[in-house]
This record gives structure tokens, C-alpha cells and sequence, in this order.
């Protein structure tokens, strides 16, 4: 396709047209993508090129935490840029520094060591390389309704269809089931999902296993909230076993949830925890895994054996330090927990009155909506890794009103950056609100 060369602003038609041509889009049959053109954002809002507004209730990827458009982390970025772009991985620059120990000081309990790498993936690919380097142990556990990355560890370890077409994947990862077990059937106890856990790792042979790796609440397979007790009795398997527990905190983390960090909601210090999305807010591609003193002092005289050429880099580290200070100086964490119980209630309020909404789950800013098309029998609206027309239906008419989250299956999400206020969040649930009209009537 001809490009023109001169730098009139493209229209979203010529984004998309060129886009299509020539990237491939993630997860996807090419000829279904439809995606949205963005120009421009700012807070919890983007727009087309041709000025269509779209309120960012997904926060994009569930990583725009700070909102859109923050000039302070602009110019953090623009400064660092300025004076220190990059330098390898072998240096030490001050944004590195300065980043690791604000780190140290959020993090839970003696986490204070960080491997800064580009994104999730690569945090949990490293995770588990320091895992079975810290162990001498192979066998990795990680759950079925899970997600931990695409690249070749991580893409193992993840539990939802994703993995299926990069099988037989990197060996020694041992999958075991989650607590919940979809709409229909539900919860089990968190004593109920331990036994499991501590049957497979019986079986498996305890003195294999180098860690268990799980998302502190689940993000793209639910939003689930794990039962009181669970986090806990995690912690005490894992310690009686010697095995690390890494917390995968790349979606849970940075106020999603009203925490820094959602493994605080249970007061559990995991062995590691990988971290990235909201560190940045995305501004920037950063990711980190943090780990306990004691794990980084094993490489005192053992060698790591891991290395990026953006591993630590000054700008990512810089943004990432502008982030931090958005969120306490705007007390973002605050707020997720403050708007988090109005949109509990307002999740509430759409459970009471339609018929479609099987479920309504959120911590924090963190939100998902189950719909069924029969509430007795609590039938999904579309099947497991499955869409239906109700479905499409619903993302039709949320982007048609310009508003922007996940849907997935028989869910949809509730992720508004953290800045967001009640008029705001009023004004999505409202849309909301009109478009559970469509599932209703399937309802039986
Ligand atoms: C829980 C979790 N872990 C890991 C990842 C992978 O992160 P990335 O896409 O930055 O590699 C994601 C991405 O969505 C995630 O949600």
C-alpha cells in the first residue's frame, strides 16, 4: 500500500487498514480483529482520530493504573531521556538504584532484591529460573485458571487455553486445580482446594518441586478472589515443603486491588513476587521479579544465570519511579479502595436486578461480571474458551456507546484506571446497565 509520506495525522480507517497489512494482532484469526483506532488519551478516557470517546474501563490491558496521560511521568521520561537513555546491564545508573530501593521499601516483608526485566513474561520466566537455581529442585506447580506470559516458560506455565498450541512446552511444570471451578459449579472451601494441593504435591514428590507459582487474584480467568485461608495455608505448604511461593503480581499489583500488592489482603510475605503493568502504568514496558533476602543471597557466590539488554534500563526505571510517586502523591491506592466499595454496590445493584448476571465479583478496582442464560441451572452465557451471539452482542453495543473493557467468554470486566471518580464510574455502570438489556433476554 502506498504511505503517505508527509505527516498529516492518518484517519483511524488508514490506521487500521495498515496496521492490518502489515502487524500481526495478538491471539487472533487475523481476519476477525476489528480493532479500535486510538489517537490520543488522557485519565480514564481515548479517543479516535476522528474524535469518538471511549471511557478506558480495562485501563487498556489492565495496566494504565495512574490513568492516561500523567504529564508528570511524561516529563520523567523526557528528562531521563534527555540525560541517560540507556546503559547496559553491567552499569549502575541512579534511576536503577533509586527504583530498586522504592521498591524494597513497598514490597512485602523482606522483599527487597529486583531483577527488572521488559515485561510479565519475562519476570516469571526468570522467576522460575531463580526458583529452580535457589532449589536445585525442577518441577514447577502453577493453576489451571491462570495466566503467566507467552513466552516459552511462561506460556507453560499458564493454565488457560492459551497454552494449548505452544504444547509439549518447556517440561516440569505440574498443574493443579483452583479453588473456583466456573460458574456452574463453583467454590470450593479453601480447606477442600489445600488437600488438593498438598495431595498432588504428595504425589508428585515434595523434594521435586522448586516452587508454586499463582496469580494473587487471577486477572483474564476471572477476578478471582481466593477464600480466606487460602493465601495463608498456601504460605504454610509451600514453607513445610521448602518450596518458593512466587506470587505473580503482574495484574494484581500497583493498587489494582486497594493494596499495593493484592498478597496483602492475607498478610503473606511469598518467597517471590513478579511484578510489571502498573509499575509503570504502561507508559514505558518495565517488569520486575522481587525476591525475598534470602533467595538473592543464595547468588552471593552462585551465578545468576539470567540477563536482558533492557534489563534495568534508566527510562523504564525512571518512569516507573514517576509512577510510584503519582500513586502516593495522588493516593491512588486509596481511591481503588474508596471507588472500590462504590463499585462493589453498584455491582451488587446489576447482580439484584438482571437476570443474566450469574456473578459479580471485584477487590478493589478490580471487577468481573459472570452472565448466565439460565439462573437456576447458572448456565454460562457463552461456553468455556467459547463466545455466543449474546456476548457479541454486549461488546457490540459497549463499543458503540464508547465503552471500553473485556469480554470474554460469559464475562466482562470492570478495570477503570485508579484516578477515576464517582461521576465517572456512575456514568460507565450506567452503560452498563443498558447493555445488560441484551443478555436479559436470553435469559430463560
Ligand atoms: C497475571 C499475568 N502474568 C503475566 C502476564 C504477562 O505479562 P506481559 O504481557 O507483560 O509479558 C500477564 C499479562 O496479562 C498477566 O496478566
Amino acid at each position: 500500500m502506498a504511505v503517505e509520506t508527509t505527516k498529516k495525522p492518518m484517519t483511524g480507517d488508514e490506521m487500521i487498514a495498515l496496521s492490518k497489512r502489515h502487524t500481526l494482532f495478538e491471539w487472533s484469526a487475523q481476519s476477525k480483529v476489528d480493532p479500535i483506532p486510538v489517537a490520543r488519551a488522557k485519565g480514564i478516557y481515548f479517543w479516535t482520530p476522528e474524535g469518538k470517546r471511549f471511557i478506558d474501563f480495562n485501563s487498556q490491558l489492565m495496566c494504565v493504573n495512574i490513568g492516561h496521560g500523567d504529564p508528570r511521568v511524561v516529563r520523567a521520561i523526557q528528562e531521563q531521556a534527555a540525560v541517560l537513555a540507556y546503559a547496559n546491564p553491567f552499569m549502575a545508573t541512579e534511576p536503577r538504584a533509586r527504583l530498586s530501593a522504592k521498591l524494597a521499601d513497598i514490597a512485602p516483608g523482606d522483599i527487597d532484591v529486583f531483577f527488572f526485566t521488559n515485561g510479565g513474561s519475562e519476570a516469571n520466566e526468570n522467576a522460575i529460573k531463580l526458583a529452580r537455581l535457589a532449589t536445585g529442585r525442577h518441577k514447577i506447580l502453577a493453576r489451571y485458571r491462570s495466566y503467566h506470559g507467552a513466552t516459552a516458560g511462561s506460556i507453560a506455565l499458564t493454565g488457560d487455553p492459551r497454552r494449548w498450541s505452544a504444547e509439549p512446552g518447556a517440561p516440569g511444570v505440574v498443574h493443579v486445580l483452583d479453588p473456583y471451578h466456573g460458574i456452574a459449579r463453583g467454590w470450593d472451601t479453601a480447606a477442600e482446594s489445600l488437600a488438593m494441593i498438598e495431595e498432588v504435591i504428595q504425589l508428585e514428590g515434595p523434594h521435586t518441586i522448586a516452587a508454586f507459582i499463582l496469580e494473587s487474584v487471577s486477572g483474564t480467568n476471572g477476578v478471582l478472589v481466593p477464600p480466606d485461608g487460602y493465601m495463608q495455608g498456601v504460605r504454610e505448604i509451600c514453607t513445610r515443603h521448602g518450596i518458593l511461593m512466587i506470587c505473580d503480581e503482574v495484574m494484581a499489583g500497583f493498587g489494582r486491588t486497594g493494596e499495593w500488592f493484592a498478597i496483602n489482603h492475607w498478610q503473606v510475605v511469598p518467597d517471590i513476587l513478579t511484578m510489571a503493568k502498573g509499575l509503570t502504568s504502561a507508559y514505558v514496558p518495565l517488569g520486575a521479579v522481587g525476591m525475598r533476602r534470602a533467595i538473592a543471597d543464595q547468588f552471593k557466590d552462585k551465578v545468576f544465570y539470567g540477563g536482558l539488554t533492557y534489563n534495568s534500563h534508566p527510562l523504564a526505571c525512571a518512569a516507573a519511579l514517576a509512577t510510584i510517586q503519582v500513586y502516593e502523591d495522588d493516593q491512588l491506592i486509596e481511591n481503588a479502595r474508596r471507588m472500590g466499595a462504590l463499585m462493589k454496590d453498584l455491582l451488587e445493584d446489576l447482580a439484584r436486578r438482571h437476570p443474566s448476571v450469574g456473578a459479580a465479583r471485584s477487590i478493589g478496582l478490580f471487577g468481573l461480571v459472570e452472565l448466565v442464560r439460565d439462573r437456576e441451572k447458572r448456565t454460562p452465557l457463552a461456553p468455556f474458551n467459547g463466545t455466543s451471539d449474546e456476548m457479541a452482542a454486549l461488546g457490540k453495543f459497549f463499543r458503540q456507546e464508547g465503552l471500553y473493557t473485556f469480554v470474554r467468554w460469559n464475562t466482562f470486566f470492570t478495570n477503570p484506571p485508579l484516578c477515576i471518580g464517582e461521576a465517572e464510574l456512575r456514568e460507565a455502570f450506567a452503560i452498563i446497565d443498558r447493555g445488560l438489556e441484551i443478555t436479559d433476554r436470553a435469559v430463560a
